[in-house]
Formats: structure tokens, C-alpha cells, sequence
């Protein structure tokens, strides 16, 4: 199969990207994938990294604004975090139990999050997300779950934006309404309420290819109503924002109270977790749901997570990144005036996009993202940008001077 975005050029990266396509369908597939940025402009693959940096395999380094798409909340190679993981690791990562660390983190996560009477770990988001719609069917013995248009949660056939390789019966039981429309809240509700299960939403809005949007006066407030009125389970999907907005949750940032919240990418800063906490009423449902892997157990990623939790608590990394990238928004804002260029802002402090206004295809967006690039900053064209810990005042500023470059230069 041809792959339309593979180079040809001798660079590293280039020729890593013709032997990816030799042997993994797609080079290189998911949400990694250069087609999904801008081909030929962006790098392919990565070498090594170090705080907010990284370098690709050509070498050259980026001040990265994607985080891995949000884990690398602390930075990449944190090491107090690398030191916690590598520390349990001698003691084995995998047992036919689980350890004490599980337990632990357990009881990290129940004291932190102010609703939540108990824990459960995965890997992955999708894992929690599609488990969690299984503990809300199993609570109410009901089939039906509600969800917001154009969220995603992972891949699993059920919320999947593609269609190859999903049936209809797939999806068979979703139900969607746009973001903040109350109108097709109260409609769903009237016609369906009583056999929905679960509700599933990120706390805003946060599409790709769009502005993500916060929810607007009372939409949240709503969404509990509806849901204590049908004896619907609400799940919080906050695994992009969980742990970069509030160390309880961003749930207390916006200030609503879900029944389970899901977490995963920051949780651990990079290593492979997940984790769903929820309400009392919703364990016995939690308990009868089966579901496993070969990995879940594996303690240290349990313990790179409580060393994460504590960092991120002891230096008050959370009030730092929401009061730098608010910083950084507004001076990056004032670039695009003094170039005479529209931006648009959305999103919150610690998970912005800004693009270039009146833009629909995005061709703009994508050559400013470019510049960007070439100027030494990741930017993804399409997608939220993450603003984490190790992001400090100096490289805020550094990236801000190649942004300057980048919209200089760049054809909009
Ligand atoms: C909001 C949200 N939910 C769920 C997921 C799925 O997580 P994972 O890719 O770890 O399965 C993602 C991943 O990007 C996400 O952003």
C-alpha cells in the first residue's frame, strides 16, 4: 500500500519513516501519524528529550507544546519520577498480584478526589472509558449511553470517529448531543431518559479540528439535573485534563460533581496508566465488571503516579502552569496583533489552541504550525497544545520569540 506523507529525502527521520512503512501498517499509524499534521514539515520521529524539549531523529530540538498529546505533565525524563519508577522496577514489574503500591495509589486518589470512594486501574484511557460505560450499564441495567458530538475517548468501536473495521450495531446504543445545546439535552432526555445509563463527557469541549469550548452558564449544572432526574450515571472522561487543572480533578475546577471520573496520560507523567475513581452507590457494579490485562497490575507505573501526585502538590506545579499559560496565551495574542494577523484563543490556561482566525480549512493554521516547526516549536495545527510544570518562564519566553519569527515568516 502506498503511503502518501513518506519521504524521500536522506534525512533521519525520513529514512526511519520508508522502514516503518516496510513493516507497521501505516508507517506510522494512530494519532502519531505525519498525515495528521503537516507531512514533510514535521518531524516523524523522536530521539530524546529533557524537560519541555525534545529532539527528533535529525537532532533538532523542539520546545514542545504537545507532551507526548498531555502525559508529559512534570516533562519528559522527570527525575524524581523516573527514580520512583526505576526504584520498584528492581524489586520485578510483574507478579500473578498486584503489590502495595496499588493500594496505595488506590488510597491517593480516594483522598484527593472529593467524590470518590474508590479506585480502579488500567493502562489506557480508552480502557477506563469503555469500562465505565460498562459499570453505568451494569448499575442501571439500562443500554443507552448519552455523549457529546466530535468528543473523543479512545478508540474502542463504541465512540470511534472512524468506521473501518466498526459496525452500526457497534454504536448502536450512543446517543449524542452537541456541546452546551440545552435544548438537545432536554429532548434527548424526554424521549430516551429512561433507559440511559450513563452520560459521558470530557469536562469542555476539546475537539480536534475546532475550538474547544467551555461550558456555557449552567450547561454542567443541567447535566447533573438530567442525570439525578433519570437515575443516569455521569462519567467525567478527564484524561486529557485530569491532573492540569486541579490535583482533585478538573471537575472542581469547573465546579460540578460527576458519579466515576476517568483518568490517564498526566497521571503517571509518561508512564502507561490509567485510573477510574467513583461514587459508593457505584461499587457493586464497579465489582461485578470484569475486566483486566496482562499489565494493569504492574507496580511501577503506580509508583511514578504517587511520586507525580506529590511533585505535582509540593511545588504547586498546577497554580504555576494555569498562571504561566494564562501569561503566555495573552502574549502570544499581542504577537499576532503586532503582525497584524487574527488569532482565536480557546481552551483553558493548561490546555490551549490558538489559530489563525477565519481559517475553516485550516491550510493557514497549518502553515503558521510549520513555521513554527521550522522555527524550533512544537505546535500541532489541529489539535490542543498542553502547557505542563516544566514549562518555565525562560522557555515561555524563548518560544514566544520563534512564534514572532514564525508569524513573520509565515504565508497568512
Ligand atoms: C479525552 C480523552 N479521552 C480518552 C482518550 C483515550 O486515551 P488513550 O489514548 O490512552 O486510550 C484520550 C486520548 O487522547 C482523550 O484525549
Amino acid at each position: 500500500m502506498s503511503i502518501p506523507f513518506l519521504p524521500s529525502d536522506q534525512a533521519n527521520g525520513a529514512a526511519l519513516c520508508r522502514r516503518a512503512a516496510a513493516v507497521i501498517p501505516g508507517a506510522i499509524p494512530g494519532h502519531q501519524s505525519p498525515a495528521l499534521n503537516v507531512p514533510g514539515h514535521f518531524p516523524y520521529f523522536a530521539k530524546r528529550g529533557s524537560g519541555a524539549c525534545y529532539w527528533d531523529a535529525d537532532d533538532r530540538r523542539f520546545i514542545d507544546f504537545m507532551g507526548g498529546y498531555g502525559p508529559l505533565v512534570l516533562g519528559t525524563a522527570h527525575p524524581e519520577v523516573d527514580a520512583a519508577y526505576t526504584d520498584a522496577l528492581k524489586n520485578g514489574n510483574c507478579f500473578n498480584h498486584p503489590t502495595e503500591w496499588t493500594v496505595r495509589l488506590a488510597e491517593a486518589l480516594v483522598e484527593r478526589v472529593d467524590f470518590a470512594d474508590w479506585a480502579f486501574f488500567g493502562k489506557n484511557g480508552a480502557d477506563m472509558t469503555y469500562w465505565a460505560i460498562r459499570v453505568a450499564r451494569e448499575h442501571t441495567h439500562r443500554p443507552y449511553i448519552l455523549k457529546v458530538t466530535g468528543a473523543y475517548h479512545g478508540t474502542e468501536p463504541w465512540c470511534s470517529d472512524t468506521l473501518a473495521g466498526v459496525l452500526s450495531e457497534d454504536k448502536a446504543h450512543i446517543l449524542e448531543i452537541p456541546w452546551n445545546d440545552h435544548a438537545a439535552l432536554e429532548q434527548t432526555i424526554q424521549a430516551k431518559g429512561d433507559r440511559i445509563a450513563g452520560l459521558v463527557t470530557t469536562p469542555f469541549h476539546h475537539p480536534s479540528y475546532g475550538d474547544m469550548e467551555l461550558p456555557e452558564a449552567d450547561f454542567l449544572a443541567a447535566l447533573r439535573r438530567h442525570c439525578d432526574a433519570v437515575g443516569a450515571v455521569w462519567i467525567l472522561d478527564d484524561v486529557r485534563g485530569g491532573f492540569r487543572h486541579d490535583i482533585g480533578g478538573s471537575h472542581r475546577y469547573f465546579s460540578f460533581t460527576p458519579d466515576i471520573s476517568c483518568y490517564s496520560k498526566a497521571i503517571a507523567n509518561g508512564y502507561a496508566l490509567s485510573a477510574a475513581v467513583g461514587r459508593e452507590a457505584l461499587r457493586p457494579a464497579a465489582s461485578r465488571v470484569f475486566a483486566t490485562g496482562s499489565f494493569w497490575n504492574n507496580p511501577a507505573p503506580h509508583a511514578a503516579a504517587l511520586k507525580t501526585m506529590e511533585v505535582l502538590e509540593r511545588d504547586t506545579c498546577i497554580p504555576g502552569m494555569l498562571q504561566r499559560g494564562s501569561e503566555w496565551i495573552d502574549a502570544f495574542l499581542a504577537l499576532g496583533k503586532k503582525h497584524g494577523i487574527e488569532l482565536k484563543a480557546s481552551g483553558t490556561p493548561t490546555l490551549p489552541y490558538i489559530r489563525i482566525a477565519e481559517d475553516p480549512g485550516f491550510f493557514k493554521q497549518q502553515s503558521f504550525c510549520s513555521a513554527a516547526i521550522r522555527q524550533g516549536v512544537f505546535l500541532h495545527p489541529h489539535h490542543n497544545w498542553f502547557i505542563g510544570a516544566a514549562h518555565d518562564d525562560a522557555l515561555l519566553e524563548e518560544s514566544l520569540a520563534a512564534i514572532d519569527r514564525a508569524l513573520g515568516g509565515c504565508s497568512v
